[in-house]
C-alpha cells in the first residue's frame, strides 16, 4: 500500500464522515443494541432501492474498465437478500408496502447520473456501501438479531455474505482491485468527492428514516407478517 493507492485516500478521505454517519440516530440504536423491528423495516425498504439501482448500474457498466475489476455480483450482491428480509417481515405483497423518504430517492438519482455520466465513481458508491456492509456491518447484524429479538437469521440475510468466507481477505482483494483502477488526477479527486458525498447521502436517508418514524402512525409500522414478529413489543 502507498500513499498513491485510491483505496488509502479514500479511506483517509473519508474517516471523519465515517465517525459522523457512525453517530446517527439510527446507527447509534443499532450500537446500543436498540434498534426497533420499525427502524429496521424501514431501513430496509431503502436499502432496496439503493441497491436495486446500485446493482442496475453496475451491471450497466460491468464492461467498463473502471468499474470491470470491482464487479463481484456473486459475491456481493444484496439484491435478492434484501427482498429476502422484506418478504419475511411485509408478506408476499411486499412490493406494495414499501415506502422510502426523499433522501432515499435522491440517492438513487445520484447512483443514476453516475451511471450515465461517470459510471468510474460507481467505485466510490460500491466501496461506501459494500466495504462497509462487510466492516461494520457484520456487527450490527449480530447486535440486530439481538436487540429484537429474532429466533433465527431470518429476516437478516441482508447481513450475511455466503459467497465472502473471509471478509478480511476479500476486502484486500477489493482494495487492489481499487487500485488498479487507472485515473487521471481530475478523476482521483471526484472520486474522492463523490466517496464523501456517497455517505452524506446514507446519513440523509438515516436522518430521514428516523424523522419518518416520527410521522408513519405506529400501527402501520408494526403490520407484521410472521408470528414470531407479530408477538414482539415494539417500542418506537
Ligand atoms: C469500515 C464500524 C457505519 C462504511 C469500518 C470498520 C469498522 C466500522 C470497525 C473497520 C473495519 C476494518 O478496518 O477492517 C462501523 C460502525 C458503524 C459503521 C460501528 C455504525 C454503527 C458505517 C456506515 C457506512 C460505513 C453507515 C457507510 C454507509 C464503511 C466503509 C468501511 C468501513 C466503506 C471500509 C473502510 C476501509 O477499509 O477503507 N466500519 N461502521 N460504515 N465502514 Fe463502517
Amino acid at each position: 500500500m502507498t500513499d498513491r493507492d485510491l483505496s488509502e485516500q479514500i479511506k483517509k478521505v473519508t474517516m471523519e464522515i465515517h465517525t459522523r454517519a457512525e453517530k446517527t440516530e439510527l446507527m447509534m440504536s443499532f450500537m446500543r443494541g436498540q434498534v426497533t423491528l420499525a427502524q429496521y423495516k424501514l431501513l430496509l425498504c431503502s436499502l432496496y432501492e439503493v441497491y436495486q439501482t446500485l446493482e442496475e448500474e453496475m451491471e450497466r457498466n460491468s464492461n467498463h474498465p473502471g468499474v470491470a475489476p470491482i464487479y463481484f455480483p456473486t459475491e456481493l450482491a444484496r439484491l435478492d437478500a434484501i427482498a429476502k428480509d422484506l418478504e419475511y417481515f411485509y408478506g408476499r405483497d411486499w412490493r406494495e408496502k414499501i415506502v422510502v423518504p426523499a433522501a432515499t430517492k435522491r440517492y438513487c438519482h445520484r447512483l443514476r447520473q453516475i451511471g450515465k455520466e461517470n459510471p468510474v465513481f460507481l467505485v466510490a458508491h460500491a466501496y461506501t456501501r459494500y466495504l462497509g456492509d462487510l466492516s461494520g456491518g457484520q456487527v450490527l447484524g449480530r447486535i440486530a438479531q439481538k436487540s429484537m429479538g429474532l429466533k433465527s437469521s431470518e429476516g437478516l440475510s441482508f447481513f450475511a455474505f455466503p459467497g465472502v468466507s473471509n471478509p478480511t481477505l476479500f476486502k484486500q482483494l477489493y482494495r487492489s482491485r481499487m487500485n488498479s483502477v487507472e485515473l487521471t488526477e481530475e478523476e482521483r479527486n471526484g472520486m474522492l468527492e463523490e466517496a464523501v458525498r456517497a455517505f452524506e447521502l446514507n446519513i440523509q436517508v438515516f436522518d430521514d428514516l428516523q424523522k419518518m418514524l416520527l410521522t408513519i402512525p405506529k400501527q402501520k409500522l408494526q403490520t407484521c407478517s410472521t408470528q414470531s414478529v407479530d408477538t414482539l413489543q415494539i417500542p418506537i
